[in-house]
């Protein structure tokens, strides 16, 4: 079973022994001591089948269990073993349960109950103050019980002796007191990832905003100039449909960027109307921080009436994307992006280049502004390459049908000898791209995208591409040389569990999407020094997917679930931590500045998962964390 569905199980059977248990003592007290012995019975299975799911969970990574292991599973097995005192005997014997004995059944249940909202809601690292708030909880919740099933209404005298009864509730009452104290310690505000510490004070290094791009091409390079307006605008899809959009020059997507390898690209945005500013972030493309487009960290927001000029040279070939950084969750959903294409100067050029970025406009999907079946020309024999982009917060599934085809790249970066393959699903994360190759057969070619027909070419088809395997892209394409494995020396080390949990967000108290249980801007930056070389373990506790993305650094794969990626060396910006998935990533420090990095599903970020890799001796732009700045 995956990591992801024994998460779920967990929680399934965490529930069922709370409600049998809490079933059990409720049938107690009732006198019905028959059906309380039955459900006594299945809550020792549940209680015995949750032990071994965190024991297989265990197995999987501390990440998963700690919470358990340290809280859940022993205020469990305490209470059982009381329980087992207290009512064990009448249970057995068919006599009426003592009231110490219906407390004891009830307290399983609160144990139980404990348990669960301790992982669902504390999640990881387990801190002092959640494993207090939850024994103080259990405490407390034994005493109402104790009191109510005493007999005749359990009134205690108001003075009176040291009893067990008022010493735990002193207990418990200290446990919560201390618990509630202890939420409020604040985090450190930088991890050096078991590298050594800032050298440089944090206030008092080179400004990000002095960071700019280059200001010449490259040699035999052109200069590139574009000037995009964000703006407000009804844009009417091929449908017809109309979307109340954000644009930038009022079109979906914005303009088509695009250049040669070498050029200098210069982009003046201006915002006419977007009341909450707007920035222009190059996804995937590793230009100088100041040119991020990071509001808060490497520049201001652009408000309505103001601009700012981007420049940076066009280093990488590939297929990139352009989106706002302000307010993203909305600003991008709406229509702020845009794509990126930058040719290799000595490419011959395909004779089909389709750039192809998909995206939901109020729930409805299209490729471009077209919301129906885009169907260009290509001829037999041509070379074709479609360049799929994923500019929503969700992963799409696409199927190519008709053909064998290569992927050619990945975010941007090619794959090194890309085998064809045929009948291969594609999952391409948010924010992800693939270039895919063929050349065009005699029959039809069709592409879907979530099992629907998106694109045709070459005539009609209507393939079924829905049951078709994934292709594995971290075992695919031939092996090269990689500047870093599994085993390198690193010089830091950063973990990052994701996970839901309450937490602060932009100092409000949520129900966060959180990294190491903290949500923005709380979460302790990433130290880094210029040449490090930095791995990530990303381990995902949740339920929902997190395509995880770093600015400013294309990072290489090294292992999902602790094994090794083989084939092409993969390169990505993006990848998918999907429930209960583990992914190693490394990369070099070679690009100064104070980078985002963050979950892809946009709505995640803004709802807290979202930190900062700061280099050593680089100053983020003063006021902090901007909110909004995402
Ligand atoms: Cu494409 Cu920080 O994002
Ligand atoms: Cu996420």
């Amino acid at each position: 079973m995956s990591t992801g569905q024994l998460v779920v199980l967990d929680h399934v059977v965490a529930v069922l022994t709370a409600g049998l248990w809490l079933a059990a003592g409720a049938v107690a007290a009732a006198g019905r001591t028959r059906v309380a012995l039955g459900l006594a019975a299945g809550g020792v299975l549940a209680v015995a089948g949750r032990l071994a799911l965190v024991a297989v969970l265990a197995d999987r990574g501390w990440w998963f269990v700690q919470e358990k292991v340290l809280v859940g599973v022993p205020l469990l097995v305490v209470a059982v073993a009381a329980a087992a005192v207290l009512a064990g005997r009448p249970l057995l014997r068919g006599g009426d349960v003592p009231p110490a004995g219906v407390t004891a059944l009830f307290a399983v249940g609160y144990a139980a109950l404990a348990g669960f909202v301790v992982t669902y809601v504390g999640g990881y690292p387990l801190t002092w103050s959640v494993a207090l708030l939850a024994v103080a909880g259990v405490a407390a919740a034994v005493l109402v019980t104790a009191q109510a099933v005493a007999p005749g209404g359990g009134a205690t005298p108001a003075v009176g002796p040291l009893t067990r009864r008022r010493f735990l509730g002193i207990a418990a009452a200290g446990a919560g007191a201390a618990g509630i104290g202890l939420a409020f310690v604040r985090a450190p505000s930088a991890d050096a990832g078991g590298g050594a510490a800032a050298v440089h004070p944090a206030e008092h290094g080179t400004p990000v905003t002095d960071l700019r791009g280059p200001t010449t091409p490259a040699a035999g390079g052109a200069v590139q100039t574009y000037s995009v307006t964000a703006q407000r605008s009804t844009v009417a899809l091929t449908s017809g449909r109309e979307v109340d959009a954000w644009t930038f020059d009022g079109s979906l997507p914005g303009p088509p960027l695009t250049a040669v390898q070498g050029d200098l690209v210069e982009v003046t945005l201006r915002n006419e109307d977007i009341d909450d500013g707007v920035t222009i972030h190059w996804h995937g493309y590793d230009v100088a921080c100041g040119e991020d487009g990071a509001p808060g960290a490497t520049q201001d927001a652009v408000a309505a009436g103001a601009e700012f000029g981007y420049r940076f040279r066009a280093d990488q070939a590939g297929t990139f994307w352009y989106h706002t950084h302000q307010v993203s969750h909305i600003g991008v959903r709406r229509g702020l992006y845009g794509t990126l294409v930058v040719t290799p100067r000595d490419a011959v050029p395909d004779d089909v280049d389709l750039v192809l970025p998909v995206h939901t406009f109020d729930g409805v999907l299209a490729i471009g502004d077209d919301d129906g079946v885009l169907a260009p020309d290509a001829a037999p024999g041509a070379s074709v390459r479609l360049r799929l982009l994923n500019t929503d917060s969700e992963p799409h599934r696409f199927g190519l049908a008709g053909t064998a085809f290569r992927l050619a790249a990945v975010d941007g970066r090619d794959v090194r000898d890309p085998g064809e393959v045929t009948e291969r699903a594609l999952r391409l994360p948010a924010g992800g791209r693939y270039d895919l190759t063929f050349a065009m057969p005699d029959g039809p070619v069709a592409l879907t995208v979530d099992g629907e027909v998106r694109l045709r070419l070459g005539g009609d088809s209507d393939p079924a591409t829905g049951e078709w395997p994934e292709l594995d892209p971290l075992h695919y394409g031939g092996p090269d040389d990689v500047p870093f494995t599994l085993d390198t020396d690193y010089d830091r080390h950063f973990t990052l569990v994701l996970d839901r949990g309450a937490a602060m967000v932009d100092g409000r108290p949520a129900f966060a999407q959180t990294v190491n249980g903290r949500g923005h801007p709380s979460i302790p930056e990433q130290l880094v020094a210029e040449g490090d070389l930095v791995r990530f373990t990303v381990v995902n506790r949740s339920l929902e997917t997190h395509p995880w993305h770093l600015h400013g650094h294309g990072v290489l794969v090294l292992a999902r679930d602790g094994r090794a990626a083989t084939g092409s060396p993969l390169w990505v910006d993006t990848f998918d931590v999907r429930p209960g998935e583990v992914w190693d990533v490394a990369f070099e420090a070679n690009n100064p500045g104070v980078w985002m990095n963050h979950c892809h599903n946009l709505p995640h970020a803004e709802q807290g998962m979202m930190l900062r890799l700061r280099y050593d001796g680089i100053t983020a732009m003063a006021g902090g964390h901007g909110h909004g700045a995402h």
